[in-house]
């Protein structure tokens, strides 16, 4: 059997038993729970395309997927390249070009924000030959943000009644930080919310997660355990404050861990929605015993209420 077609079966039975409410479902299932007047949007995150079978036909199968599940268009939080960071020119041109090939067919727009892994850095002793590449610019996001199709590191995207902060979760002094003048920015936005808008902050970095704690848990003894610093947002205070302010702020989409969890916080639904990737497209695909590939589904309300079922891609 191909490692492709093993790697598809072990997600067949994987996505069959961990079927019912609360865990994945299928695309058809999905669409038969569509509910009236809301705008359905796909949730991808953490798709680390690369140039090799498995990646490519996974994105390719899970866009068709999103098609199949009702959604009208793509929210992308991030990680969308394997690993730019720490990468050569030669390493990253064939992830580049993997994104461009693989979606140019896909009818539906995907509006996107970077990951950590989508910043190009190359090799400390490589740097001196890859000075000057343009797609180095702006702290390694241009090539990517040419790729993606990004207006802007950080840009509003306005969709039905909803208007969505595709945000840049690295763009702070501190690892991970929104910073002074993008928390402006998203001020300046909920402020200017039109008469009966909603809006939902979309992110690489979760602002809340219980799966930040767990994937700690998952690794370390626990005289060990400490904030988890590289996988919360670290002006999640400040972020708390600005959205309590706006009561039309109701969501937050983000991905980063790789784990699916969702959290109620203040009234804002914070939903970290695992990964297209899974287990970055290795082995049978899944994450820490409990997460598999897989995307969102998610139902926005008229009324600001936001609804998510999370879709298993390979059945
Ligand atoms: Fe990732």
């Amino acid at each position: 059997m191909s490692s492709r077609r093993d790697f598809l079966l072990k997600m067949s039975l994987l996505g069959l038993a961990a079927g019912g409410p609360g865990r994945l479902v299928t695309p058809a299932q999905a669409a038969g729970a569509k509910p009236a007047g809301a705008l359905r949007l796909a949730h991808l995150t953490d798709i680390h395309i690369d140039d090799n079978p498995v990646a490519r036909k996974g994105l390719a199968h899970c866009l068709r997927a999103a098609r199949e599940a009702g959604a009208t268009a793509i929210l992308n939080t991030g990680d969308s390249f394997r690993k730019l960071d720490g990468s050569t020119l030669a390493q990253v041109q064939p992830m580049w070009r993997a994104w461009t090939e693989v979606t140019r067919d896909c009818p539906l727009p995907i509006h996107s924000c970077l990951g950590n892994h989508d910043l190009w850095t190359p090799p400390q002793a490589d740097a001196a030959s890859h000075a000057g590449h343009p797609g180095l610019g702006q702290g390694g996001r241009t090539e990517a943000m040419r790729v993606l199709g990004m207006p802007a590191a950080w840009h509003a995207v306005r969709v039905g009644g909803w208007r969505f902060l595709m945000c840049d979760s690295i763009s702070g002094e501190k690892r991970y930080a929104f910073g002074a003048e993008q928390l402006a920015w998203i001020e300046r936005e909920l402020a200017g919310l039109g008469e009966g808008e909603h809006a939902a902050l979309c992110c690489h970095v979760p602002i809340q997660s219980p799966g930040a704690w767990m994937w700690m848990v998952n690794r370390s003894a626990p005289e060990k355990w400490t904030f988890p610093y590289g996988d919360l947002q670290r002006d999640l205070r400040e972020v708390t404050d600005l959205l309590r302010r706006f009561p039309r702020a109701r969501a937050v989409l983000s991905g980063h861990i790789h784990y699916v969890d969702a959290v109620d916080y203040l009234g804002v639904r914070h939903l970290n929605s695992g990964a297209v990737s899974g287990n970055w497209w290795k082995g049978d695909g899944v994450l820490d015993r409990d997460f598999p590939p897989a995307f969102a589904i998610v139902d926005f309300h008229p009324d600001g209420r936001v609804e998510r079922q999370m879709v298993t891609y390979a059945l």
